[in-house]
């Protein structure tokens, strides 16, 4: 259980929280590979209550960044999901939407580090003011907010990359 391997573990391993960016653009095709991989992400009954804004123009980011730093990110996506589309499990209620979101975002976040951008999960934000910013939201929840672009020379993972459950504590085989 303990050794790994794969190309898919050292895309997981190598991928870290950035929040340093260089100047270098985002092309649109690069973007388009990350957007892509967030579109393809599976979802309960495959109802895809999600969508995805991607803040490219100047003038979206510095609507942003009046909220939120984004670390000077030069593309952040917004994402967003609404319960009445996602699946509601009858047994006991549960709706998925918000698990579906999260589940795009963590497709963001590998394919971003598969394109070698700089990404991170940006959870700390405020709903309501990013509404207010983006009326193109409304109807939907916000689940998170992703900064991506290519990191700056100076970019390294923050300790917190490093502190990880050992297997024996995160796994349990029965
Ligand atoms: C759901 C979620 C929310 C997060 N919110 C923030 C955030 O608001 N600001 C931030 O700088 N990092 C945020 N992060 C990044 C985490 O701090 C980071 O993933 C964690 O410390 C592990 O570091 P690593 O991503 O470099 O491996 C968030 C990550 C997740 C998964």
């Amino acid at each position: 259980m303990n050794k790994v391997a794969g190309e898919f573990v050292e895309l997981a391993g190598k991928r870290f929280s950035c929040r340093e960016f260089s100047h270098r653009p985002v092309t649109s095709p690069e973007l388009a590979k990350v957007l892509e991989a967030a579109r393809l992400a599976p979802s309960a009954k495959n109802q895809q209550p999600v969508h995805v804004w991607a803040l490219t123009s100047e003038e979206a980011l510095a609507r942003i960044r009046t909220v939120h730093t984004m670390f000077n990110a030069p593309v952040v996506l917004v994402v967003g999901y609404k319960e009445s589309e996602g699946w509601t499990r009858s047994c006991d209620g549960k709706n998925w939407a918000e698990i579906d979101a999260t589940i795009v975002g963590t497709h963001i976040i590998l394919a971003a580090a598969d394109a070698d951008l700089g990404c991170t999960w940006v959870g700390s934000f405020d709903p309501v003011k990013v509404k207010e910013l983006f009326p193109e939201t409304d109807g939907y929840e916000l689940s998170a907010l992703f900064a991506i672009g290519y990191p700056s020379a100076t970019a390294a993972p923050s300790e917190r990359h490093f502190i990880r459950k050992s297997m024996e504590e995160f796994t349990t085989e029965i």
